[in-house]
């Protein structure tokens, strides 16, 4: 990729482009930019941008979408904070009040949340996948790959001279490990711009993140124009290139040995994908979305081609595009999110609208960027992450499971499985909300690929290095209320668990901000707990208001015929299923929860479908 982004640097030095500082935002002279090449941060530290023109559409690698700041939107810029971070010296963790280290992330998970397996009552698998796969879209991997793949030493010897290694130390009384030798396990620091060398380290560590931030399909359509055309577009009717295997239909595949996919078992299982983004080749859910949006894509572009024979390549594929991305973000505004946060209070919040024509929320006083804490809260849901995935026929008989873990980076399970997990997915129950959490997510995780690891344990100490203030600053940025002692929080949390908190923590003020997110009930008329159900209204809000390209303007280049809009507006899920989920010929039409009462599994006949005949070109008949 590097290689690829030099190349483009050379050649673009002589044309029109133009170099943005990707920290600052500022224009670089070429001067600049050849400093950055000598110390070799190029491919971090800049963004290289064609001049903005007012009447294009959504760019692959996001920027111009705020013509004042060409460069935010693209991959590499900076998020924001909703509170100023809080560090001890030198950018290590905040202290506790008494001036002691906090406690042992392991031991307060340990100590707080219980393992087992409880079913929910509500919803489905699919629901799981599904939010694992869009957070894909604006939450870059490369933090779990340092640990797992590159920075692999961090609980040896050489890892205590790391200073990127942030392992966590396993107490000798550990509830499982007491019974092991296992006193470590692997994780490392957040990578940042100072990090990267891009800023310097002296100054407070801001995350860098390799995705856009905006809802517009990185993990499909990559962040870069000529990584999409060399990896994803097949220059034909509009289509991404595909493959057939197994009767089924893939993203294109990787013909080296090497590849992301080193739990496949050989020699039987070989695919692993060779997509413009790696969220093809991850974690289950992903790796199912992915193949799934891959083939609606070449579904939409075929029909397209099909109504206006006359288009070019080009227009079938980035109106596909603009209409792949519009229906994926309908499912997240008006079928996930209102499930996980209620629909009412989505409403109040104005974060979706109760009819269905226009809206025109864009505000260009905001810049498209992701807050640190939208981004991390959502890191919740791996307490309602079932770690068993059950297999069904088409006939919803059951068939057999495997773990969740042993699935992750093991794409060529897939091809005599898929059918089966798609299934499964809208049968089986995700994990119930409860403080208990499943034994394969709390210590496992990463299949064979590490002996140990916590993702709890994982998710609250990478909350320390990224600096969070402590809960009670979260709950009060909420609520407006202080919070002054543990008593404070019986509006929030149950007093049964407020004594588990006392227990690790000493003072109110030192409890972290994931600890208080783990305990909480949820907020009314929803699903997520409260703290975390207030920090991410925050971005679903600035999501929609700073996409100049969101798909419900009416006013905005390519913008939608209102008809296209009321079409759009019939996705939902379980039609994503019907038409490209492998065997599934009936379905219960809110697919994120279990079929049932008021819910039932119905043929796909019944599920309504979204037509494209307000795509109709008439001018293609009169040639
Ligand atoms: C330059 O940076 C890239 C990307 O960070 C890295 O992969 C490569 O090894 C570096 N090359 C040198 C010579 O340091
Ligand atoms: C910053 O970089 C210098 C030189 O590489 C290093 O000695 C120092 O420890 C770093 N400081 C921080 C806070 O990372
Ligand atoms: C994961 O799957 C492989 C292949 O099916 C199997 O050999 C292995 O025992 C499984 N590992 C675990 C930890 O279940
Ligand atoms: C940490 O990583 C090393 C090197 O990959 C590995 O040998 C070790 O088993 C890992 N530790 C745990 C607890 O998984």
């Amino acid at each position: 990729m590097f290689r690829l982004f030099l190349l483009g640097l050379i050649s673009c030095l002589r044309a029109e482009s133009i170099f943005y500082d990707s920290y600052s935002g500022n224009v670089l002279t070429h001067e600049n930019v050849k400093l950055y090449i000598k110390r070799n941060t190029t491919f971090w530290c800049i963004n290289e941008i064609q001049p903005c023109k007012s009447l294009e559409g959504r760019r692959v690698d996001g920027s111009c979408n705020n013509p004042k700041y060409p460069s935010r939107g693209a991959p590499h810029t900076p998020t924001y904070r909703l509170l100023p971070a809080y560090y001890d010296k030198d950018f290590e963790p905040r202290k506790s009040k008494s001036g002691e280290p906090l406690p042992l992330s392991r031991s307060v998970r340990t100590n707080v949340l219980a393992e087992g397996r409880v079913p929910d009552l509500r919803f489905t698998q699919l629901l799981t996948h599904f939010w694992v796969y869009i957070l894909g879209d604006i939450i870059s991997v490369h933090d779990s790959v340092n640990y797992v793949l590159w920075t692999t030493h961090c609980c040896q010897e050489e890892g205590k001279k790391d200073k990127a290694c942030t392992p966590n130390i396993i107490p000798d009384d550990d509830p499982v490990h007491r019974f092991s030798s296992i006193r470590c396990m692997n994780l490392t620091r957040p990578m940042s711009f100072q990090s990267q060398g891009c800023v310097r380290n002296d100054t407070i560590p801001e995350r860098i993140m390799s995705e856009t931030p905006a809802l517009d399909l990185n993990h499909i359509y990559g962040a870069s124009l000529e990584i999409l055309n060399a990896k994803g577009r097949l220059f034909k009717n509009g289509l991404l290139k595909f493959e057939e295997e197994n009767g089924k239909l893939w993203p294109p595949s990787m013909k080296t040995k090497e590849t992301l996919c080193i739990l496949n078992q050989p020699p039987h299982e070989t695919r692993c994908h060779d997509t413009p983004n790696s969220g093809s080749n991850s974690i289950l859910g992903s790796n199912l979305f992915s193949i799934w949006t891959w083939r609606l894509h070449n579904r939409i572009a075929t029909t397209l081609l099909k109504l206006n024979p006359c288009w070019s390549d080009d227009r079938l594929f980035f109106t596909t595009r603009d209409i792949v991305i519009a229906i994926n973000i309908q499912i997240i505004y008006y079928e996930l999110m209102p499930a996980l946060m209620g629909y009412e209070n989505l409403v109040k919040e104005g974060v979706i609208s109760t009819n269905k024509e226009f809206r025109d929320p864009y505000d260009k006083a905001f810049v498209p960027q992701t807050s640190l804490e939208f981004m991390y809260v959502q890191r919740w849901a791996h307490v309602i992450q079932e770690g068993r995935i059950k297999m069904y026929d088409e006939n919803g008989y059951y068939l057999k499971e495997q773990r969740l873990v042993n699935m992750t980076l093991r794409t060529g399970y897939l091809v005599d499985n898929l059918e089966y997990i798609t299934q499964g997915a809208f049968r089986q129950p995700a994990a119930k909300y409860d403080y208990i959490v499943d034994p394969d997510m709390a210590e496992t995780i990463f299949g064979q690929m590490q002996v140990a690891s916590d993702v709890f344990a994982s998710d609250l100490t990478k909350g320390r290095y990224f600096g969070f203030a402590p809960y009670v600053e979260y709950r009060k940025l909420c609520s407006g209320k202080t919070y002054s002692t543990f008593k404070d929080l019986l509006d929030v949390i149950d007093p049964e668990r407020i004594e588990l908190l006392k227990e690790k923590y000493k003072h109110v003020e030192d409890i972290d901000l994931m600890t208080g997110i783990w305990l909480e009930r949820p907020v009314k008329g929803g699903y997520l707990p409260v703290t975390a159900y207030c920090l991410m209204v925050e971005q679903l809000h600035r999501l929609m208001v700073s996409d100049r390209h969101w798909y419900e303007r009416p006013n905005r280049p390519n913008a939608f015929t209102l008809e296209q809009l009321l079409e759009v507006r019939k996705a939902s899920v379980a039609e994503i299923l019907c038409a490209v989920g492998d065997t599934v010929t009936e379905i219960q039409p809110h697919a994120f929860y279990l079929p049932g009462k008021g819910n039932e599994i119905i043929s796909c006949k019944k599920i309504q479908k979204i037509s494209l005949w307000p795509w109709k070109d008439w001018k293609c008949n009169e040639k």
